[in-house]
């Protein structure tokens, strides 16, 4: 009988030790197997970072300080207005596309971070996002523009995932922090998460709720309970931009903004920008180039891209100076349609009165 318990013992003692040795080796095999797939995607990580294409020429020509922004005086007047001093208000910009909203912007804030008391430091964040694609799914997993918490069920296997840890994920307002979150299109955004946006503004801060959190769960980190008690910082100045018209606009998030209007641009106008641009990407253009171009560029950016097909058509003849030639093949190989409005003079304006009904 004793026999029989030592031979039994024998055998549970070899099948748990099987057991056991079998764990390890898939273990160490798993944990290698993991190890062998981060280097070699570590490894093609690094090849991507040593390829660089050369800046682009929308990058190099874009304008540097406000008096580079053509034909918008006023507008760019009140934005530096709007954002100045202790005090710096929300702001909503009206314009067609291409005319200088987003550059004006991104270089006001830059100006007005030195003017006396602004809250923003020289460094201040300005977080570009784009309303149409900030739209969270319906069920609030993802939303890109408040934030959200990964629950665990979602994290799968991870180290939270699998300790049943709740991560709070930040969203454009909180990238935003202490500086302008300028949300292109703004009246794209569903009144669901306007409601959520307005919200911030007011807490200046965003409160997550998950049922997966417990103040007493102590595998929880303390900065996700911290997180989870006094919500993730998101003090910001919203610039909303929107080439819709101001009654399209909700009135909840009118009320809270400066509203500021950018005009379309006159044929001056964009004569003006391709001078400008030319001259901050160091192009030699051949007289009536300007001229040819803001006969068919509809706005800045098209005048833009317009110059730089034509510098290239000029490289591929091994030319560095743009000839009326290349300007005029770009023009009619991208079908551009000439401008119907009349020669405008210096400082004159097209005035579009369908953007400029105010409310009431
Ligand atoms: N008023 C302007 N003065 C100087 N450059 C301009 C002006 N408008 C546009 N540009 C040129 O066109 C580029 C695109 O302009 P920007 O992105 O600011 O337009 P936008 O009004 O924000 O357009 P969208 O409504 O499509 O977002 C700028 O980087 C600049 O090179
Ligand atoms: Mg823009």
């Amino acid at each position: 009988m004793s026999e029989l318990t030592a031979f039994a013992q024998l055998a549970f003692t070899l099948i748990v030790g099987l057991y056991f040795l079998t764990r390890l080796r898939a273990d160490s095999a798993g944990e290698k197997g993991v190890k062998e797939e981060a280097k070699a995607a570590a490894e093609q990580l690094n090849r991507l970072r040593q390829i660089h294409l050369n800046e682009p020429m929308t990058e190099i020509s874009r304008p540097a300080s406000s008096s580079d922004i053509i034909g918008q005086d006023d507008g760019v007047r009140a934005l530096r207005a709007a954002l100045w001093g202790e005090d710096p208000q929300h702001v909503l910009i009206y314009g067609p596309p291409g005319v200088g909203k987003t550059a004006a912007a991104r270089i006001v804030l830059k100006e007005v971070c030195k003017s006396p008391g602004s809250p923003f430091a020289d460094d201040a964040a300005f977080f570009e996002a784009d309303a149409a694609i900030m739209r969270c799914d319906e069920r609030g997993f993802a939303d890109p523009l408040i934030g959200s918490v990964h629950d665990p069920i979602y994290q799968g296997a991870g180290a939270y995932g699998a300790a049943g840890i709740p991560q709070p994920k930040p969203g454009a307002v909180t990238k935003a922090h202490g500086g302008v979150l300028f949300l292109d299109e703004i009246g794209e955004l569903p009144n669901e998460q306007i409601n959520r946006l307005l919200k911030v503004l007011e807490d200046r801060r965003v409160m997550f709720e998950s049922s997966y959190y417990s103040s007493n769960n102590k595998k929880i980190p303390p900065y996700i309970h911290d997180v989870f008690r006094n919500g993730m910082p998101a003090d910001f100045r919203l610039i909303g931009a929107t080439t819709r018209k101001p009654e399209e606009i909700p009135e909840a998030v009118r009320s809270r903004c400066v509203e500021i209007y950018f005009d379309p641009l006159s044929r001056q106008n964009v004569v003006r920008i391709v001078a400008g641009a030319a001259a901050r990407c160091g192009i030699t253009i051949e007289n009536g180039v300007k001229e040819l171009i803001a006969d068919y560029a509809a706005n800045g950016r098209d005048a833009v891209k317009i110059l730089q097909s034509a510098l290239n058509i000029a490289r591929m003849d091994g030319r560095c100076f743009i000839g009326l030639d290349d300007a005029r093949w770009v023009i009619k190989a991208g079908r551009y349609a000439k401008r119907s409005e009349p020669f405008l003079k210096e400082n004159e304006k097209i005035i579009d009165i369908s953007m400029f009904k105010k409310r009431g």
